[in-house]
């Protein structure tokens, strides 16, 4: 994309949308943690009128700032936003066995946590829908240079999967967010540039990475916590 003007990624953004939901040919819903990708998605496809349902996996280790952006949208959209949550006796078991903080261990105790927390409930969340959308952005990670904006998900029975902020840069984020004057998760302004699960995000310090406090103690290649890649 050579126009980098706000104007021209929203279009972009919404020619995604609609082509992506066109081609899952039905109810399409965004996965919804919060982020200010999200968010952007969110209030663009309302500005459009794009009908988009929205799903939240509340891990049970979410930030309580987290949880206060979702009343945010709440009532400034007049949206429900549907929260799948992981199954109690698989936590209940993962906890007794192998204590609280057990992802810190190795990379496999950290998949199966992420397998019960996340992995799970997104299957359910995805039972029976056409496509899914989400905020993945390409310049996020050395595991998302390949995204593509719409296609069908192999990990997810071939639904469509659509990016509609593939080429959006962090700062054309910051400057909608600012612009639009959206919910914004208070961690941003603690150091956070990415937030998923409280014991697994810290802030990040200047020249890190935007994702270095994600998962901090893992290489880089290894962070994806399933939701995307297996
Ligand atoms: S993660 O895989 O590393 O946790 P990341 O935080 O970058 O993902 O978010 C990428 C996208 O995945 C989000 O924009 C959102 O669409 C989806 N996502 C991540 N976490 C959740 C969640 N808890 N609930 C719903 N969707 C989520
Ligand atoms: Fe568990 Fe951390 Fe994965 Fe959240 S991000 S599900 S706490 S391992």
């Amino acid at each position: 994309m050579t126009d980098r003007s706000s104007e021209s990624l929203v279009a972009a953004a919404k020619e995604t949308l609609t082509a992506g939901i066109a081609a899952s040919g039905g109810q399409v819903w965004l996965a919804c943690s919060f982020s200010l990708e999200d968010v952007a998605i969110i209030d663009i496809a309302h500005h459009a009128g794009i009908s988009l349902r929205i799903f939240a996996l509340d891990t049970g280790r979410l930030n309580e700032e987290t949880y206060e952006v979702a009343d945010a949208l709440v009532e400034r959209y007049h949206l429900p936003i549907v929260w799948y949550f992981p199954q109690h006796g698989a936590v209940e078991q993962l906890e007794r066995a192998d204590g609280l903080f057990s992802f810190r261990e190795s990379l496999e105790k950290r998949h199966v946590c992420c397998g019960i927390r996340k992995v799970e409930p997104l299957s359910r969340a995805l039972h029976g829908v056409s496509g899914w959308v989400t905020g993945m952005r390409r310049e996020q990670s050395i595991t998302r240079t390949d995204l593509v904006s719409f296609g069908p998900d192999d990990l997810n029975g071939g639904i469509i999967k659509i990016n509609p902020l593939l080429e959006w840069r962090e700062g054309d984020l910051l400057a909608y967010t600012e612009s639009r004057r959206l919910p914004k998760n208070r961690l941003y302004n603690q150091g956070y540039r990415s937030i998923g699960c409280a014991p697994c995000t810290r802030a990040v310090e200047a020249g890190e990475d935007a994702r270095a406090g994600r998962w901090w103690w893992e290489n880089p290649e290894q962070k994806e916590c399933g939701l995307h890649r297996r």
